[in-house]
């Protein structure tokens, strides 16, 4: 059974938009830990769009299980990244006008980069994970750099819509993950997965960790969101 991160960002992006303190997700760290997160993840982006250094440096004071720092290979993030000390980075790619993480880290593209954060970060005692896309020749290069896991990016499955196409990609996320653990990495995976589509990925061989934020805070909303207009309710009629 994999251990299940729960990714906070988009709790921060709510509280960015209006650039105030609620919803605080520190707060939402806790609550997650009480329903039985087995990990907390955040993304440190370099223009700061959500998480703030304030949170990742409070989160590591308080979060009691896994803390996974997911970051761009960047000299600045990866200093920031061995002042706090999370359990476990996760190196991403990171470009500014993206919506959200595109693709996996090219690994074999940017190897002298991505070796230098890798080795600065492990020398600091952080557990480092690779994001990258289902592709032999990227888990491979992983495995020479000697990374502790590799978090394969399931968006092409969760995107598929037609089942022939969403059975091919979970083959290829199975196939890659055999490939993950054969070279002696831990395989996590993450990206795009919802209620509805996480069953499969939570059944592949050996996964041990899976990072699910968008679907968890969009749910959160919703759930709480009748309460949440019950309680104003009561305050705008008391008297
Ligand atoms: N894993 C990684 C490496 C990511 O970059 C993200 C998005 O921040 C996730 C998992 C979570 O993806 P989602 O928000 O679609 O669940």
């Amino acid at each position: 059974m994999p251990d299940l991160g729960v990714n906070i960002d988009h709790v921060a992006t709510i509280r960015q938009a209006r650039r105030t303190v609620e919803p605080d997700p520190v707060w939402a760290a806790v609550l997650a830990e009480l329903g039985g997160a087995d990990g907390i993840t955040v993304h440190l982006r370099e223009d700061r769009r959500h998480i703030q250094d304030r949170d990742l440096r409070l989160l590591k004071q308080t979060v009691q299980v896994k803390l996974n720092l997911e970051m761009a290979a960047e000299e600045s993030i990866v200093a920031i990244a061995l002042d706090v000390r999370p359990t476990q980075a996760t190196l991403v790619p990171e470009r500014r006008e993206e919506i959200t993480t595109e693709g996996g880290l090219d690994v074999l593209g940017n190897l002298d980069r991505v070796k230098r954060a890798v080795e600065t970060l492990a020398d600091g005692g952080i557990d480092v994970s690779l994001f990258i896309d289902p592709d032999a020749r990227q888990i491979e290069a992983a495995r020479e750099l000697g990374v502790h896991a590799v978090e394969l990016h399931t968006g092409r499955y969760a995107e598929a819509t037609a089942e022939a196409d969403r059975e091919r990609e979970l083959d290829q996320l199975i196939e890659a993950g055999y490939l993950v653990r054969e070279g002696g990495m831990l395989l996590h995976m993450g990206h795009g997965l919802t209620y509805r589509n996480v069953r499969p990925v939570a059944e592949i061989p050996d996964v041990s960790e899976l990072n699910i934020g968008h679907s968890i805070v969009a749910r959160a909303v919703m759930v709480g969101f009748e309460q949440a207009v019950t309680e104003m309710k009561a305050l705008v009629s008391l008297g």
